[in-house]
């Protein structure tokens, strides 16, 4: 496969990867671990016992549904929820039964890069939830966004779930935030779960689970550059590591070599270097609290106007308006 021939997405993918692991510390990006194997990575991490942050979330809709939707007003004429990220909705369709239950007339749009998670989604809904109106929405979150509001002049509900503003860092956070911002308009609310501070032993269990899992989603990224890149990454020499700091709420993961080898990427021309026990830097996934959450807002033109959270308070989602 010649490096030129490849598409668009393929060519992103190896030039961060080349920035990536030419860098001192090395690093990759976590967008890199969503293909069809990652997706079905993370659909199995989101049901680990350990992995605490889809059931609180879950749990958190299941409580205060009839409070949550009371805030995407009813008494103004119809609107789109549109879902960036798609999932597999599990949660979603908590609070879509809840608005269909209390005769909201809304459209429901998943926006996802991936077809194969919208049409899944799609077929999944209307079996389930066969009242709800679903338009499956694919391409980059931004891009149908500004699609939509040229479209229609509907008001929008935004829902983005599952702590995924975690994986950003507080400016890449501010930036995307900022953007969503700018596409909004007065009355469009923007529905965002943060995962919360808490004890540091819960949040590291949360990303090592003793099944391996979380570890075959981290070295996922390595066998797509085996596989897309045409690279020979032994994964058995590389382990898994989570870091977890109270002070920031800063979860990381690593992938660490544990010898000195050196790897060839051949549709890169590259051979990376590694000394024994050197890192590459994969994911963050920030755990925050009010006032982080506030600070990020305020930065980004938005004010909070209500929040539900569990009885730990492990998780908290947010209303935010511009
Ligand atoms: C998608 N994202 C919010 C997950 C998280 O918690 O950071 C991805 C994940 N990484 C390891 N486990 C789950």
């Amino acid at each position: 496969m010649s490096y030129k021939n490849q598409n668009v997405l393929t060519r992103t993918f190896g030039k961060e990867v080349h920035q990536g692991l030419t860098a001192f510390p090395k690093y990759l990006s976590s967008k890199f671990f969503y293909d069809a194997i990652g997706d079905k990575l993370f659909q199995q991490i989101m049901a680990l016992p350990e992995y605490y942050l889809t059931d609180v979330e879950y749990d958190i809709f299941n409580t205060h549904k009839t409070d949550i939707v009371k805030g995407f007003d009813k008494e103004k004429e119809g609107f789109d929820i549109l879902e960036l990220g798609a999932g597999d909705g599990k949660k979603t369709k908590l609070l879509l039964a809840e608005l269909l239950e209390k005769k909201y007339s809304f459209v429901y749009r998943p926006i996802d890069i991936s077809e194969n998670a919208i049409s899944h989604l799609v077929r999944n809904l209307s079996s389930e939830l066969s009242g709800v109106s679903v338009k499956g929405e694919i391409g980059e979150y931004f891009e149908v966004l500004d699609r939509l509001n040229h479209i229609s002049k509907k008001r929008k509900v935004i829902f983005f779930l599952g702590s995924n503003i975690g994986n950003l860092q507080h400016p890449k956070a501010i930036e995307f935030l900022k953007k969503l911002n700018s596409v909004m308009h007065q009355d469009d609310i923007l529905f965002i779960g943060f995962d919360q501070k808490k004890h540091p032993q819960k949040v590291l269990d949360a990303y090592n689970d003793k099944t391996g899992i979380t570890e075959a989603f981290n070295k996922n990224v390595l066998t797509r550059i085996n596989k897309e890149l045409n690279g020979n990454f032994d994964l058995d020499t590389f382990i898994h590591w989570e870091v977890y700091d109270p002070e920031t709420g800063t979860a990381k993961s690593y992938l660490v070599s544990t010898k000195k080898q050196t790897v060839d990427i051949d549709c890169l021309s590259l051979q990376i270097h590694f000394e024994p026990w050197e890192s590459i830097h994969t994911e963050i996934s920030q755990k925050y609290d009010d006032n982080t959450v506030n600070w990020l807002a305020e930065e980004s033109g938005f004010k909070i106007t209500g929040s539900f959270t569990d009885k730990d308070q492990y998780y908290k989602n947010y209303v935010f308006k511009k």
